[in-house]
């Protein structure tokens, strides 16, 4: 079936020069109910937060303007709209703009849409506030990301910490990580009591199965990728300059 599929095009909104992605049928004659195909994508808000009443909303516009399925989300952003015809696409866009409160996404070589993880809202493990800043961007950089001057597509993504949830490293060309200004923080008493089990590694997630207890050299220490903790006589050690920050330690122990 790719064979037959034609990708971008010169379909689109007044005034943008991007978020719609053009596609056409080779053979419309046979397959008429699919002769234009096209995608919208669509501005995924800050952390990808929703109301109920906005995704009814959204798909009530797309089904009745489109095919009614969708991409949810992109695997690069976005809410992707799948597959409706040239005269709907002013129609959804007033819809988008005008009721629902939102936007066009990108496409093509322009400013791809902003994505981040859902950061201090939810995360105690942020170091700083994506969604503000993910909100800033798309809000500053509107002009880059509805027309293409680029010649290629550039992305920005904000990870609160280096668990990269919104993979910004893979799938950016501007990967925002958080990280601490001082040196990582040691409580003894809590180290003890992972050890002790006490405490359930893995803030108690795996928990399913029986995994033996927690043996903190093989989980934590050997796997620190620069070799920097120690664990003797009961404490715990790291050597703060070659702590390149990985998270490792701090997810097995939060
Ligand atoms: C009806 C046919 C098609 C459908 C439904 C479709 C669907 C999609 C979707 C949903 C995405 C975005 C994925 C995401 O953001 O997670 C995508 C991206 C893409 N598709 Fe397709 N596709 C179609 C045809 C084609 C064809 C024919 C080609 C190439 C010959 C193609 C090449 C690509 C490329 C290169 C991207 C990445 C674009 C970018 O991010 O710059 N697609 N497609
Ligand atoms: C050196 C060559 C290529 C580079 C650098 C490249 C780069 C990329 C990048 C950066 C993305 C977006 C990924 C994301 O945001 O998560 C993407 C998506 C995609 N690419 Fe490529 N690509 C290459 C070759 C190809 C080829 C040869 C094809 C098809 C024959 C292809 C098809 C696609 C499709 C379908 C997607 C959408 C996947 C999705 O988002 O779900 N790419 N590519
Ligand atoms: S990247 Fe870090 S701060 Fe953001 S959600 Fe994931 S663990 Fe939390
Ligand atoms: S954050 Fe990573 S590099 Fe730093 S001490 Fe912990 S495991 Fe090692």
């Amino acid at each position: 079936a790719l064979g037959h599929w034609k990708h971008g095009g010169i379909v689109g909104v007044f005034g943008y020069g991007g978020g719609v992605i053009g596609r056409y049928c080779d053979q419309p004659e046979t397959f008429p109910g699919v002769a234009a195909f096209h995608t919208m994508r669509v501005n995924q808000p800050s952390g990808k937060y929703y109301t109920t009443k906005f995704l009814k909303d959204l798909m009530d516009i797309w089904e009745l303007r489109g095919s009614g399925l969708t991409n949810f989300h992109g695997a690069t952003g976005d809410i992707v709209l799948l597959g409706t015809t040239t005269p709907q696409l002013e129609e959804v866009f007033y819809d988008l703009t005008h009721k629902m409160d939102t936007d066009l996404g990108g496409s093509g070589s322009n400013l791809r849409t902003p994505s981040c993880c859902l950061g201090t809202s939810r995360c105690e493990f942020a170091c700083f506030d994506t969604q503000a800043i993910c909100h800033h961007m798309t809000n500053f950089y509107q002009d880059e990301l509805h027309r293409p001057a680029f010649p290629y597509k550039f992305k920005f993504k904000f990870d609160g910490c280096s668990n990269c949830c919104v993979a910004s490293i893979a799938r950016s060309d501007l990967s925002f990580i958080g990280t601490w200004r001082d040196d990582i923080r040691i409580d003894q008493e809590a180290v003890k009591a992972y050890v002790g089990g006490e405490i359930p590694p893995n803030a108690g997630a795996h928990a399913g199965r029986d995994w033996g207890p927690f043996d903190i050299q093989k989980e934590v220490i050997d796997i620190c990728p620069t070799n920097c903790m120690r664990y003797e006589n009961g404490k715990l050690e790291i050597n703060t300059k070659e702590c390149t920050r990985c998270m490792h330690c701090i997810n097995v122990m939060p």
